[in-house]
């Protein structure tokens, strides 16, 4: 035992070096950060609203982008530049979701997200990008309604997509109807947030309980999606959904730098018919084993009735057991990239 931490602290200090040598964070921003919306008047205004389009990428990305800015007075104590602001993790994962064409119309019917005029479109028949709605308009509207962007609750509306609208809410009050407890989880997270005592540990618990109340509304909403796509993309989606269980009880920090790196792992493109991990070509290594894990991590949570998730959960109690998880997973994928 006394043998691993001694090579992974060698580790350690070779992959803290390495992110020291590489200081201009804009390097790690999502795609098109720079060009999105960064404050409310870059957006379209009527009737003295704000009109947000979540069905672009960029006015979507605006929305985190705005976020991002007015949470970062909470995150300065813990590193310059908003580098450890937690909600770095959600940007990332949608500008992983661009990147990788899973915003697109999986069904191929519209041009929703692949010629070059409707680049920018995210469909509503995205799974993908249905479910990061809840991870986006909920957590930017209850914003809105804890007072930290500096509008109040009626001055902003979403629009709705071409089709689906009824699965959606737009608004503060329109939110808070038909989804009150995600609401009142994001809520409770910026609550926490803003009290001058606030601790990173006890942030990212905030943060975990509100994610999951974002996915524990949404997720049984779009099932119907997963016909859309390949049985390997499908039962990776599926999978993702399990394993989003393990992450949170490990209180993973998703920061900017550090979710950067973790996106390394991650499917490049949606998986065809044809891809079968760890053989899939023109994957490197970490993501075809990423595909093959997630996977065999959804048939072990399966096969045991998840009792491997509270035997996780039990394990991950302890301060030491995840930072040593975490560290794990940082060598894992230094050493297989
Ligand atoms: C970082 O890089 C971007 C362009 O990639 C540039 O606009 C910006 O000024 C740089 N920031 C610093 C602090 O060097
Ligand atoms: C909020 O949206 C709902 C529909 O989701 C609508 O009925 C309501 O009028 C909207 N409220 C405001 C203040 O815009």
């Amino acid at each position: 035992m006394a043998f691993i931490p001694c090579w992974a602290w060698v580790l350690v200090g070779y992959l803290s070096t390495s992110v020291v040598g590489a200081p201009n964070l804009s390097s790690f921003y999502p795609p098109l950060w720079e060009e999105s919306p960064g404050q409310f008047s870059d957006y379209k205004v009527e009737n003295g609203k704000y009109i947000i389009d979540p069905w672009v990428y960029t006015s979507r990305m605006g929305m985190y982008k705005i976020l991002l800015s007015q949470t970062a007075t909470y995150f300065a104590k813990f590193a310059p530049e908003n580098e450890q602001n937690v909600l770095w993790g959600l940007p990332l994962q949608l500008g992983w979701q661009f990147r990788s064409g899973r915003s697109a119309d999986p069904t191929r019917k519209t041009n929703c997200g692949y010629e070059s005029e409707d680049h920018l479109c995210i469909s509503a028949d995205s799974w993908w990008t249905d479910i990061n709605y809840f991870l986006c308009a909920i957590p930017f509207l209850s914003a809105v309604d804890s007072g930290i962007m500096g509008i109040s609750p009626d001055q902003v509306t979403l629009l709705p997509p071409p089709k689906d609208q009824q699965r959606f809410c737009y608004n503060v009050s329109g939110c808070r109807s038909s989804h009150p407890e995600m609401m009142k989880q994001w809520n409770a997270f910026y609550q926490y947030l803003k009290s001058p005592s606030s601790n990173f540990d006890e942030i990212l618990r905030y943060l975990w309980i509100a994610h999951t109340s974002s996915l524990e509304g949404s997720l049984g909403n779009f099932e119907d999606k997963f016909l859309y796509y390949s049985e390997p993309e499908a039962n990776f989606e599926k999978s993702w959904c399990v394993v989003v269980n393990y992450l949170v009880a490990s209180l993973y920090p998703p920061t900017l730098i550090r979710t950067h790196i973790f996106e390394k792992g991650l499917p490049p493109r949606v998986l065809l018919k044809t891809d079968i991990a760890p053989f899939i070509k023109g994957f490197t290594p970490l993501q075809n084993v990423v595909v093959l894990s997630l996977n065999g991590l959804r048939k072990l949570d399966e096969s045991t009735d998840s009792e491997s998730l509270t035997g996780w959960e039990t394990l991950m109690k302890t301060k030491t057991a995840r930072k040593l998880v975490l560290l794990l997973m940082e060598i894992f994928i230094e050493i297989a990239t």
